[in-house]
C-alpha cells in the first residue's frame, strides 16, 4: 500500500526551482509581482460583492466587514510569505503542503485551489458581463439581451429568464489565448491595467467623498429585524466579511509565479504583503464612500447590477465621463484578475502534473511560447462552462470557502514545518509563530462558519470527489511514490 503521507524533500524542491533551463522563463521583478498581486486582488469582489454585502448583510457598515476579511487575509498572508520565500516554486499552497503535510493533504489543497483560481475567474467573468452591458447601454444604447448575458438560474426584474452568459464565456476564451501567448506579454499588459485600476479606485474615493450623504450612515449598523442570522446587525457584519472576502482573493496568486520571478526569496514576501496592504486601505475607503453616496436599500433593487456605475450615474451628476471611464477601467481590471487567476490555476496544475498527480497534459509546454497551453485550453472549457451556466453568487461563495480552507491549511503548515524542519533557511519568517497562524486559522474558520450549511456541503462534495480522483489516479501515478519504494508502508 502506498504511503499517503509521503513528503517532498524541501532541498530537492528548491533545487528543482533553480533548474530553470527546462522550466518557465524568469522574467518578473518586484514591482511586477506587486502588480500581479494587485492585478488579481482588485476586481469583482470590490466592484460587485461590496454592493451585495451592503444590500443583504451589512448596510453602511461594510467597511468593518472589509477590515475583518482583510485581517484574516493578512494573517494567512504572513504565513504564505514565509512559505513563498522558503519554497519558491510554482504551485503555491499545494507545493507547501507537499513539503510539510504529505501527499494526500497536498492533493486536497491542489484540488481545492481549483475553487480559488479556476472558479474565481468564472465569477469575475460574470461581473465583466454585467459591466459590459452597462457600458454598451450607456455609450452605444444597445444591450446584450438578458437571456444571453445571464445563467439559466437568474431572472430579471421583469421576469425574463437567463439562458447562457455569453460575454462571460467570451472573456475567458480571450484571456486564455493571451496566456497561451506567454506570461511576459501578459505581465506587461497586467501592469498597465493595474495602474488604471488603482487610478479609478482613487478617483471614485476622491470625487465620491463630497457626495456622501450622512443620512445614509444612519443607522450605521441596521438592526436585524428578521430571525435570520447574517441579515444585518453584527451577525450581518461577519456574514458580509465572508462575502467581501472574495475581494481579497488573489494575493496568494503571486506565489504561483515563483518560478517566473527573478529573485523569489526576496520578492515573494514583498509582492504578497504589499499588494495586500495597499488593497486593504483602498477597499475600506472605497466601501465607505459607496455606502455613503447611495442608500443601502437601493443595492437590493435598481442598484444591484454594475453598482458603481449606478451610483455615479444616479448621484454624482456631471460625472457621466467618470462613469464611462470607470466602467471601461473596470472591464480592463476584471480582465487582469481573470488573467492572473487563470495563470495561477494552470501553474498549480503544472506542478501537480510534474508530480504525476494529474495527467501529463497539464505540464506540456508549447514549443515556442513555453506556456502550458493545453492546460490553458482545458481550463477554458471548465471555467467557461461555469461562467456561462452558474449564477455568480454561488460561484463566489464556492471560491470563498475553497480559499478559506486553503488558507487554514497554509497556516497549519507553518506551525508543522517550524517543528519538523526548524533549520531550513527562511528568508522571511512569519512573526509570532504559533500565535499568528493560529489566529489566521480561527478567523478563516469563523468566516467559513458564516457561509452556512449549503456552502459547507458544496465544499465537502468537492473535496470528496477530489479524494476519489486521488485514489483512482493520483496515488498510482505519483512520481514521489514511484521514486521512494523504500518509504512504502
Ligand atoms: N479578488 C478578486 C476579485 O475581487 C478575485 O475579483
Amino acid at each position: 500500500m502506498a504511503n499517503i503521507w509521503l513528503k517532498k524533500n524541501i532541498n530537492q524542491l528548491v533545487s528543482e526551482a533553480s533548474d530553470n533551463e527546462k522550466g518557465l522563463k524568469r522574467t518578473i521583478g518586484t514591482l511586477g509581482l506587486i502588480a500581479l498581486g494587485i492585478g488579481a486582488i482588485i476586481g469583482a469582489g470590490l466592484f460587485t460583492s461590496t454592493a451585495e454585502a451592503i444590500a443583504n448583510h451589512t448596510g453602511p457598515a461594510v467597511s468593518i466587514s472589509f477590515l475583518i476579511a482583510g485581517t484574516g487575509c493578512a494573517l494567512a498572508g504572513l504565513c504564505y510569505a514565509e512559505f513563498a520565500s522558503m519554497i519558491p516554486i510554482a504551485g503555491s499552497a499545494y507545493t507547501y503542503a507537499y513539503a510539510t503535510m504529505g501527499e494526500l493533504i497536498a492533493w486536497i489543497i491542489g484540488w481545492d485551489l481549483v475553487l480559488e483560481y479556476g472558479v474565481a475567474s468564472a465569477k469575475v467573468a460574470t461581473s465583466w458581463s454585467e459591466y459590459l452591458n452597462k457600458l454598451l447601454g450607456n455609450v452605444f444604447h444597445v444591450q446584450i439581451p438578458y437571456e444571453f448575458s445571464h445563467s439559466p438560474f437568474q431572472y430579471s426584474m421583469e421576469g425574463t429568464r437567463g439562458i447562457i452568459n455569453l460575454p462571460a464565456m467570451f472573456i475567458i476564451l480571450l484571456l486564455s489565448l493571451v496566456l497561451i501567448r506567454g506570461v511576459k506579454g501578459s505581465s506587461l499588459v497586467n501592469s498597465i491595467i493595474v495602474i488604471i485600476k488603482v487610478g479609478i479606485v482613487l478617483l471614485f474615493i476622491g470625487f465620491g467623498w463630497s457626495y456622501i450623504n450622512p443620512d445614509n450612515y444612519t443607522p450605521y449598523i441596521p438592526v436585524n429585524t428578521t430571525n435570520v442570522s447574517g441579515e444585518f446587525g453584527w451577525t450581518g457584519i461577519f456574514a458580509g466579511a465572508g462575502v467581501v472576502f472574495f475581494a481579497f482573493i488573489g494575493f496568494d496568486a503571486v506565489s504561483t509565479a515563483a518560478q517566473e520571478s527573478k529573485n523569489p526569496q526576496r520578492d515573494m514576501p514583498k509582492g504578497i504583503l504589499l499588494s495586500l496592504l495597499i488593497c486593504v486601505v483602498l477597499y475600506i475607503l472605497f466601501a465607505h464612500v459607496l455606502a455613503g453616496v447611495a442608500n443601502y436599500k437601493e443595492f437590493r433593487t435598481v442598484g444591484q447590477e454594475a453598482s458603481i456605475t449606478y451610483v455615479i450615474d444616479t448621484y454624482m451628476k456631471g460625472y457621466g465621463w467618470l462613469s464611462t471611464l470607470i466602467t471601461i477601467a473596470i472591464l480592463a481590471g476584471f480582465s487582469s484578475v481573470i488573467l492572473v487567476m487563470l495563470m495561477g490555476q494552470s501553474r498549480v496544475f503544472f506542478s501537480m502534473s510534474k508530480d504525476g498527480l494529474v495527467p501529463n497534459v497539464f505540464s506540456q509546454l508549447h514549443s515556442r511560447f513555453k506556456t502550458p497551453w493545453k492546460s490553458n485550453l482545458l481550463f477554458f472549457i471548465f471555467v467557461g462552462l461555469i461562467a456561462g451556466f452558474v449564477p455568480a453568487s454561488i460561484i463566489s461563495d464556492m471560491t470563498v470557502i475553497g480559499t478559506l480552507f486553503a488558507f487554514i491549511l497554509v497556516c497549519l503548515g507553518i506551525i508543522v514545518l517550524r517543528k519538523t524542519d526548524p533549520a531550513i533557511p527562511r528568508p522571511f519568517r512569519t512573526p509570532w509563530v504559533p500565535v499568528v497562524p493560529i489566529l489566521g486559522i480561527l478567523v478563516c474558520a469563523g468566516l467559513i462558519y458564516t457561509l452556512g450549511p449549503a456552502n459547507w456541503l458544496r465544499l465537502i462534495i468537492w473535496l470528496v470527489i477530489g479524494v476519489f480522483i486521488y485514489i483512482g489516479y493520483g496515488i498510482k501515478n505519483s512520481k514521489l511514490q514511484q521514486d521512494a519504494p523504500s518509504k512504502r508502508l
